[in-house]
This record gives structure tokens, sequence and C-alpha cells, in this order.
């Protein structure tokens, strides 16, 4: 067996591979500035941004940011457009960077409720990094884990119907390649921050094994040392070792 050194500890093969997110608190962290919740959302974008690049440069290979769930329809018109009108500006600003940092960005979820002019803008992300080899960022927007497991479903049944097959010929992995994340890896670590413990109807197939890391800190806050905190405590519950997240910020600087 290895030896338990810090170096065995934060090699490639114990960090987590699929590094997921629930972005929460943004409308917390603004009400607590006294200023509205839009304020929180805009300054979510640079947490984004810090989480994106401090994950690529770790190594980690797929990383899933729940923007927008199927509920969050729900919300008032002003919020809902405001979210739909910053999506579209990050995504135009971000893309040629992720593109020049070698990130494939995928966008996951039901995107046919999204405006025409915001589709293609998806679309036209997605096909400029298609090709790059670098560390996967999907973007989970009008996302719901019971959507995603219902549209497998649907296309499994497609299938089925095409190649006449029974129920006793489908396989548990016929149904995950139908899935919105399908040949990528299972979700490792589940991070959702601003003291909120359940899990929202996210990833629920995918997560079926994620550790759980709750964080009191709001969205916003989220920077480099809360993500190699997080990162730490999943190396120290997977591998019983003792390593601290400054341990994992000092990978950065290799
Ligand atoms: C997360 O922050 C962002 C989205 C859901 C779009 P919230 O907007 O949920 O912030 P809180 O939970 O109300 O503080
Ligand atoms: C979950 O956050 C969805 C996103 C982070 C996009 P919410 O704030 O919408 O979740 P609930 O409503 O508190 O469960
Ligand atoms: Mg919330």
């Amino acid at each position: 067996m290895a030896e338990h050194t810090i170096e065995n500890a934060l090699s490639a093969d114990n960090l987590p591979k699929h590094i997921a997110v629930i972005m929460d608190g943004n409308g917390r962290w603004a009400k607590a500035k006294g200023k509205a919740r839009v304020f929180g959302h805009k300054a979510g974008v640079e947490a984004v941004r810090k989480t994106v690049s401090t994950a690529s440069r770790l190594g980690i290979k797929v990383v899933t940011l729940f923007a927008f769930s199927s509920e969050n329809w729900r919300r008032p018109e002003d919020e809902v457009s405001l979210l739909m009108e910053l999506f579209m500006t990050v995504l135009g600003r971000e893309v040629k960077r992720l593109h020049k940092n070698n990130i494939r960005l995928r966008i996951i979820g039901d995107k046919t409720r999204f405006s025409q002019r915001l589709q293609k803008k998806i679309a036209e992300a997605e096909l400029l990094t298609a090709d790059n080899t670098g560390m996967v960022l999907n973007i989970a927007a009008n996302y719901g884990g019971q959507w995603d497991i219902l549209q497998a479903a649907k296309r499994l049944v497609n299938q089925a119907a095409e190649n006449g097959l029974t129920a006793e010929d489908i396989t548990e992995d016929m149904l995950v390649q139908g899935l919105s994340t399908s040949g990528l890896p299972e979700v490792d670590l589940l991070i959702r921050t601003s003291g909120e413990c359940r899990i929202s109807n996210f990833m629920l197939w995918q997560m079926a094994y994620a550790e759980l890391y709750f964080t009191e800190q709001h969205w916003p806050d989220f920077d480099e040392q809360s993500l190699a905190d997080a990162v730490a405590w999943y190396v120290n519950r997977e591998r019983r070792f003792g390593c601290t997240g400054e341990q994992v910020q000092a990978l950065l600087q290799k």
C-alpha cells in the first residue's frame, strides 16, 4: 500500500473527478448588505470565475454548476429576466476565456424554454469549445434531476421501439447514456453554499454516491480558499488523511 503522505493524498487519483456545486445564497448575501437580490447574482459571477479557474488548475476533470433550476421560474418575473440577461452577458463575455483555457463548456437542462437568442448563444459557445481537451464545465440551467431522468427514459423508450427491445433488454448503462452528463464520471463531491442542507432536485442519479459538503458561506463569498477547503475535506473523508485546504492550495503553485 502507498505510504500515507500528503503527496499521495493529494495525487490526482484521490482528488474528486467531478465536483458539482449548488450555488446558493446570492439573495441573502445581498440582503445582508442592504442591497437588492440582483446585486448578489451579479457578485456571484466572480465566484463562478474563481471556482472554474481553481478547479481547472487543480486538474479536476468535470465541474457542474447549478445556475438555474426548473423551479426557479416561480421567482418574481423581474428576477427571472435579470438572471436570463446575466446569463446572456456572462456567456458572451466569458466564453473566449474558457476557450483559451482549453475548457469544454456545456449547458445542461431543458434549453427549449430559453429565448431563441439565448439558445443560439448557447449553441455557439458549445460549438466553439467542443474540441477542447481540458476540464469539462457543465452549467445546469433550467435543470432538474427528475427532468434529466425522465428525458433519459423517453430516449430509451424511442430506442427500444426502433430496435425492438423489451423491458428485459434495458440496462442501467443504457439509461445513463441518455442522461445529460453521459460520458462523464459521476459526481464525487457536491458542494452547497449558504447553509441549506438539501439537494433541490439537482443531479439525482449522478449523485448516488457523492460526498455531500455543506458550508455556511454565501455563494458570492466562495473563493479559492473555500474550494481548497472543500477538496481537502473530501480527500480526508475518502482516504482518512489529514490534509488541509492550504496544502490543496499549494498544488496550485506547482
Ligand atoms: C442562488 O442564490 C442563485 C439562484 C438560485 C439563481 P439564491 O437566489 O437562491 O439566494 P437565496 O437563497 O435567496 O439567498
Ligand atoms: C437551488 O437553489 C438552485 C440553484 C442554485 C440554481 P434554490 O435557492 O433555488 O433552492 P431552494 O428553493 O432553496 O431549494
Ligand atoms: Mg436559494
